[in-house]
Order: structure tokens, then C-alpha cells, then sequence
């Protein structure tokens, strides 16, 4: 396996400060569901829920209560017609919106988000928390130090959504997407396991798309450009994509990890 590079591919890794519950969640929930060191095993990690639902751990202040999931939740979401079993990482979930609505979408999928922005990691717990998501399990940190640490061949998808661009040629090398990293990826996912990622700035889509077709073990579905124009059904908008700022309208590229690798 290879060890995660030290070169940082984000930005800040706190921002405002945490709302009451926010922070409250971050003692209580997040250690129940957080990835543990060492080397991963899905089964295991998986093996036990976070306990019941009960009051919740929000509200504001610390909880007097355990940590737990609200599945009273009032509005169960119903799976979609798309819905998929199967092992699922979100690499940078920002807030955790898109990855918590595709735990809603897909009951009978396990989820990994992993994210160094503490804001984000909060945001998404207190999305868990609503949804009484118990799925998904977290890091706060590097993608690239959880990917080191899963086994071969042990991923049906991985999502890449909006990724920091780093659009100055002098930080081009902070990008996540990287030679050594689409390696990483190509090691870690089934054959047959897909890569879905999302940008909305030209230059990061071109860059992507030739360091993946460069690389063997992976093959670009796109037969048209609706392929690339459109997003993948099922899919559920982040919050970045709907902000707009890049400089094209998104660009969603999928690959498909070969099956004879
Ligand atoms: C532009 S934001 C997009 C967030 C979200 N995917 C969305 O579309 O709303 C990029 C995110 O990737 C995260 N990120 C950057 N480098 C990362 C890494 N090495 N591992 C995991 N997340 C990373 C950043 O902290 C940030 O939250």
C-alpha cells in the first residue's frame, strides 16, 4: 500500500465556529461512527449500528443522553428506483448533503465519507443524526490515508464531487487527482467498480480525464455528450455544484475500473 502524500490538497480545515449541537456531535456521534486506525476491514467496520434511536444528540449544549440516531425521523426517504447495494466512498463531502441523501436513496449501501474540513464533518453529522442514517461511517481527515489503509479490490464506487480545483499552474500538484493517486484508486475498487466524478471548472475535467485514460485500468463510459453533460441518474446535487463557481457548467466523468486488472 502507499503512504498518503503530505502535500495538502485542501483548504482550510476550520472555519466558523460550531454551533452548539454541532460541536456536541462531534464529541458524541462522530467517535461512535468514525473509521478506526489501522487497516480496514469493511465487514468489521460495519459489524455493529450506532445504538437506537432516542432523544437524539442534538439541541443545543452537550447531551446529557448517549449519542443516538433519530430513526423517528418523519419523513423516511423512500429508495429510489436506482437504489444500490454495494461499498461507497465520498472523497472531500463538503457538508455531507449529497452523501447523506445517497445513504437515504440506497438503504442497502455502505458508506465511507471522508473529509478534513471540520465545519463539514459537523454539518454531516447533524445530517446523519435527521436522516437515523446508519450506513456511513466517517474520517476526518485525508482521503488519501484512508485509501492506504483499505484493502484490494475492496470498493463498488467512489465518488470524487466537486474536488478543490487549484486552478494556478504553481498548486496544479496540490490536485487530488494525481498519477499515484488514480493508482490508489484503481487498487482499492472491484473490477468492474466505478469512479464518478464531478467538476465545474474546464481545466480540472481535461486534467482528469487524460490522467485516467492514461491509466489501463480504467475506461471512460462516455459514448455521447449527453454522457458528460448530464449527471448519472440517481444522482443528488452537492452544495458546490449548485453554487456555481467554477468557469463551465459541471462536468460529470465516470470510469469504470476494468475487469481484468
Ligand atoms: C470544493 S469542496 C466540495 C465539497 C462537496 N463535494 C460539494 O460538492 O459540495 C472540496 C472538498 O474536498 C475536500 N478535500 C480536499 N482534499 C481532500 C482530501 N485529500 N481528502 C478528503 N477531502 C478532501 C475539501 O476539504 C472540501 O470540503
Amino acid at each position: 500500500m502507499h503512504e498518503a502524500k503530505s502535500l495538502r490538497s485542501y483548504g482550510r480545515i476550520k472555519g466558523r465556529t460550531l454551533k452548539p449541537r454541532q460541536a456536541a456531535l462531534l464529541e458524541t456521534l462522530l467517535p461512535l461512527i468514525t473509521i478506526p486506525g489501522g487497516p480496514i476491514t469493511l465487514d468489521e467496520l460495519f459489524k455493529h449500528s450506532p445504538p437506537p434511536c432516542g432523544a437524539g444528540a442534538g439541541g443545543g449544549g452537550r447531551p446529557e443522553q448517549p449519542p443516538t440516531l433519530n430513526t423517528a425521523y418523519p419523513t423516511p426517504p423512500t429508495p429510489s428506483p436506482q437504489g444500490r447495494g454495494g461499498d461507497i466512498l465520498e472523497i472531500g463531502f463538503g457538508g455531507g448533503e449529497h452523501l447523506v441523501a445517497q445513504a437515504a436513496a440506497n438503504p442497502e449501501a455502505r458508506f465511507i465519507g471522508v473529509e478534513p474540513f471540520l465545519n463539514g464533518v459537523a454539518s454531516c453529522l447533524r445530517h446523519i443524526e435527521e436522516a437515523g442514517a446508519e450506513k456511513i461511517r466517517l474520517h476526518h481527515g485525508d482521503a488519501r490515508d484512508v485509501i492506504a489503509r483499505l484493502p484490494n479490490a475492496s470498493l463498488d464506487l467512489v465518488y470524487i464531487l466537486f474536488p478543490d480545483p487549484w486552478p494556478k499552474a504553481r498548486h496544479h500538484k496540490r490536485r487530488l487527482i494525481q498519477p499515484a493517486f488514480i493508482e490508489e484508486l484503481a487498487r482499492v475498487l472491484k473490477p468492474g467498480g466505478e469512479i464518478r466524478f464531478a467538476t465545474d471548472w474546464k481545466a480540472y475535467a481535461a486534467w482528469t480525464l487524460e490522467l485516467f485514460l492514461k491509466n489501463a485500468d480504467f475506461t471512460w463510459t462516455a459514448e455521447c455528450a449527453a454522457d458528460w453533460r448530464e449527471p448519472w441518474p440517481g444522482h443528488t446535487p452537492t452544495r458546490y455544484e449548485q453554487k456555481r463557481l467554477g468557469d463551465t457548467a459541471p462536468i460529470y466523468l465516470r470510469f469504470l475500473g476494468n475487469e481484468t486488472r
